[in-house]
C-alpha cells in the first residue's frame, strides 16, 4: 500500500506545496521493494499473461475464437448496399433463396453475418442498377495492392490505421490481407490471430526466400569447385514452406492474416547474418518475391503490413513491397518533427541499398534499380481540431500534397475497443449515442474513401499502362 509520505511527513499546514518537496528519504526507502533481478521480468509478464487470458476470455465463443457482430438492415441499406430500405426488404422476399437474416423479436429489425452481406451485395450487383457500385473496382489481370502503414515513431496510430482500413475495405467488399510485422502481435490480437511461434509468422517466408538465394549460389560455388555453404536446420525447413502455411482465416470472412509474435523480433538479428553470408541477397526482394512466388497476390485485391515502430530489417521488407505508403502521425510538434526525420531515414537507406546495388550493375554493364512507390500519404491521426488546427495548417503547408488532406479525428470509441471488439467496425451501434456513433463512423469512413481514391488511380494507372502496351 502507498502512504501519503507527505501528510506525515509536513503535516497540513504545508499541503499547498507542490508534490516533488520534503519527500524523507527514510519513508521512501521504507516505501520500496527489493531489487528487480531478470527472473522478476519474468513474474511481471505471467501476471500480465493471466490478466489478458481473463480479459480475452470475455465474449470469446466457446473454442475461445472472436466471432463479428451481425449487421442491420439499417446499417446495411445505410453502409455497405446503398438501396432503399424498403427495396431492400422487397428483394429479400421475392427472392427466398437469398440470406433472410434474423430478428431478435417477432417482427424486429432482420441482421445478417457479413458472409450474408456478401452474398446480397453479389445479387444487388447482378440484378440491380448498374449505375451503382455495388462491387469495388479491380482491374482484371492486375496483382493486389499491397500497403504498408509505418513510422518509426511508435503510438502514431499505425495499427489502428490498418486495421480499420482493412476493416472498412472487407466490408466494401474487397478480400484481404494483413500482414503483421510487429512482434508486438497488436495486428494479430485485432483479428484474433493464434500464432505459437516465427514459424506461423512472415519468418518463414523470408528464410525461404535467402534458403532459396543460398541454394543457387551454392549450384555456383560446386560449378567452380569449390564447397558449398551449410544450409542450416532451420533453412531447410523453410525450404518446404509457403505463404499458404502461415496464412490464417480471421473472424471476418473476407480478411485473412499473417499474424505476428514476440519471436518475430528475432528476424531483425537473423536476417543481418544471413546477408554477411551472402553479400548479393536482396533481403528487400523477400516478402514481395516470396507472396508472388506463392500466388497470392492473385488470391487477393489489397494487403496491409503492420511494421514496427522501427526502420528495422522487417520495416524495410514491408517498405519495399509496398505499392502504396501510409505514414500516420498525430498533429503534435514532436509527431511532426520525428515523422520529417523518418522521411530522412527512408531517403538514406533505400539510397544506400541502391547505391550499393547500382555500383555493382554499372561495372556488369546492368540496368541499373530503383525503388517506386505508386504513392506515399501522410496521415493525420487522433485530430482534435479544436487545439491542432494551427499545427495541422502548418503541416499542411510544408509537406503539400504528400499530407492527406483529411484529418483523421480523435475517436475516444477506438481507445476504449477491447479484446472482443476492435474498433469502430466492429462496434454495434447501439452500444453508443447514436451521434457519437456516426461521427466517428464517418471520420474513419473518410480515411478509407481518401484511401479508396488512391487505390483506384494506382490500379487505373497500372490498367491504362497494360492496356496502352497491349496495343
Ligand atoms: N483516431 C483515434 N482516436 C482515438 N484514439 C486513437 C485513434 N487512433 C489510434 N488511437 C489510439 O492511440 C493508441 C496508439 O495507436 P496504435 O496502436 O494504432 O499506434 P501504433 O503506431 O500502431 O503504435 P506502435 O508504434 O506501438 O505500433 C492506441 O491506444 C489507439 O487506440
Ligand atoms: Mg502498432
Amino acid at each position: 500500500m502507498a502512504r501519503d509520505i507527505h501528510r506525515k511527513e509536513t503535516g497540513r499546514k504545508d499541503s499547498a506545496l507542490p508534490p516533488y518537496f520534503n519527500i524523507d528519504p527514510d519513508a521512501a526507502l521504507a516505501e520500496l521493494e527489493a531489487p528487480t533481478s531478470t527472473t522478476g521480468f519474468a513474474g511481471i509478464a505471467e501476471g500480465c499473461a493471466r490478466g489478458r487470458a481473463d480479459l480475452a476470455s470475455r465474449g470469446l465463443d466457446d473454442e475461445g475464437r472472436k466471432t463479428l457482430r451481425l449487421f442491420s438492415t439499417w446499417e446495411i441499406t445505410r453502409y455497405l448496399i446503398p438501396v432503399a430500405q424498403a427495396h431492400f426488404r422487397r428483394v429479400l422476399k421475392a427472392n427466398p433463396e437469398l440470406p433472410q437474416g434474423r430478428s431478435e423479436t417477432e417482427g424486429g429489425a432482420k441482421w445478417f453475418t457479413l458472409d450474408e452481406v456478401l452474398v446480397l451485395r453479389a445479387h444487388f450487383a447482378a440484378q440491380g442498377s448498374k449505375a451503382k457500385d455495388y462491387i469495388p473496382y479491380r482491374p482484371k489481370g492486375l496483382p493486389a495492392k499491397m500497403v504498408a502503414v509505418a513510422n518509426f515513431k511508435g503510438g502514431v496510430g499505425k495499427t489502428s490505421t490498418a486495421a480499420h482500413l482493412a476493416m472498412s475495405a472487407a466490408l466494401d467488399g474487397y478480400k484481404v490481407l494483413v500482414i503483421d510485422l510487429d512482434s508486438q502481435g497488436s495486428m494479430t490480437s485485432i483479428f484474433g490471430g493464434r500464432v505459437e511461434d516465427e514459424w506461423q509468422t512472415a519468418f518463414p517466408l523470408l528464410a525461404r526466400h535467402y534458403g532459396e538465394h543460398l541454394r543457387s549460389e551454392n549450384q555456383r560455388r560446386l560449378d567452380r569447385g569449390e564447397a558449398p555453404q551449410p544450409m542450416d536446420d532451420a533453412l531447410t525447413t523453410a525450404m518446404d514452406m509457403t505463404a499458404a502455411d502461415v496464412i490464417q482465416s480471421t473472424h471476418w470472412p473476407n480478411i485473412d492474416l499473417i499474424g505476428a509474435q514476440l519471436n518475430l523480433y528475432w528476424a531483425e538479428f537473423q536476417i543481418p547474418v544471413w546477408r554477411m553470408a551472402a553479400r548479393s541477397w536482396k533481403l528487400w526482394d523477400a516478402l514481395t518475391d516470396r507472396l508472388e512466388a506463392d500466388g497470392v497476390l492473385d488470391q487477393y485485391d489489397v494487403i496491409f503490413i503492420d511494421t514496427p515502430p522501427a526502420l528495422g530489417y522487417l520495416t524495410i521488407n514491408g517498405l519495399s513491397a509496398a505499392d502504396i505508403l501510409l505514414v500516420p502521425m498525430g498533429a503534435s510538434f514532436l509527431e511532426f518533427d520525428s515523422t520529417g526525420r523518418f522521411f530522412d531515414m527512408l531517403h538514406s537507406t533505400f539510397a544506400s541499398i541502391e547505391e550499393g546495388e547500382n555500383l555493382a550493375a554499372r561495372a556488369l554493364g546492368r540496368p541499373e534499380m530503383g525503388f517506386e512507390w505508386d504513392a506515399v500519404r501522410a496521415v493525420i491521426t487522433r485530430y482534435d481540431s479544436a487545439q491542432q488546427g494551427e499545427l495541422a495548417g502548418l503541416m499542411q503547408a510544408y509537406m503539400g500534397p504528400v499530407l492527406s488532406p483529411h484529418k483523421q479525428d480523435y475517436t475516444a470509441l477506438i481507445g476504449q475497443a477491447g479484446e472482443q471488439v476492435s474498433g469502430i467496425y466492429e462496434a454495434d451501434y447501439r452500444d453508443f449515442n447514436r451521434e457519437t456513433y456516426a461521427r466517428g463512423r464517418e471520420t474513419f469512413d473518410e480515411t478509407y474513401a481518401a484511401f479508396k481514391r488512391l487505390l483506384i488511380g494506382c490500379w487505373r494507372r497500372a490498367e491504362v499502362q497494360m492496356q496502352s502496351a497491349a496495343e
